[in-house]
């Protein structure tokens, strides 16, 4: 069984309902499973991610899916906290050559989103990580809608806490593919 670890920040929502769609998408896939995890603030002390349980499910997956909104064009404070947190496993090459893949949501049609993307993007080539993206060709190609028309990751977005249907969709799509990407 290969398991897919899906991690992430949200205070309103909007970016865990995408993280569940990636999940349902994953779910639909034979002989994968996913772990879904969630950054909570009150893991960072003194501006210091400290969860080693999470860090630690993510070293065990075989493919790691971030998520975080995008806030004043990048990942939020506590998503990075997250990532700086990672540093002492780039170190031994713990996440090397795990598939990765992202998703944002932010409340502008060009609200800088793609920064948050480059920063996922950015991350895993720190861990030596191989980035999947939406792979979408046509707009309406295997039925994925993807609103915005991104091809790093989902990029999603919100209004006020609610989401798309379209986006729901491209995120059950991107679960989905890095599901068979991992099974062949
Ligand atoms: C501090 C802050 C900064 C934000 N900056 C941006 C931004 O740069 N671009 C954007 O499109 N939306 C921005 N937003 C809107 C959020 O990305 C949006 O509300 C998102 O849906 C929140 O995700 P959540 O529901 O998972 O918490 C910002 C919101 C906050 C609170």
């Amino acid at each position: 069984m290969k398991t897919i670890a899906v991690i992430f920040y949200s205070v309103t929502g909007t970016t865990k309902s995408i993280a569940h769609a990636i999940c349902e998408g994953v779910q639909s896939v034979e002989g994968v499973s996913v772990n879904l995890l969630r950054i909570n603030g009150k893991d960072i002390i003194n501006g210091r991610y400290n969860s080693q349980v999470v860090l630690e499910s993510i070293s065990r997956a075989d493919a790691v899916i971030f998520g975080s909104p995008t806030y004043m064009g990048s990942v939020s404070a506590q998503f990075k906290a997250f990532a700086d947190a990672s540093s002492e496993i780039w170190s031994i090459g713990g996440w090397t050559n795990k598939i990765a893949a992202g998703f944002t949501v932010g409340s502008c049609y060009a609200g800088d989103q793609e920064v948050t993307m480059q920063y996922f993007q950015t991350l895993a080539n720190q861990h030596g990580m191989l980035w999947a993206g939406i792979d979408m060709r046509g707009i309406k190609r295997d039925n994925i809608p993807n609103l915005m028309g991104a091809q790093s990751g989902v990029i999603a977005k919100s209004e006020g806490t609610e989401i798309h249907q379209e986006d729901l969709i491209t995120a059950q799509y991107l679960g989905r593919r890095v599901a068979h990407l991992l099974i062949g």
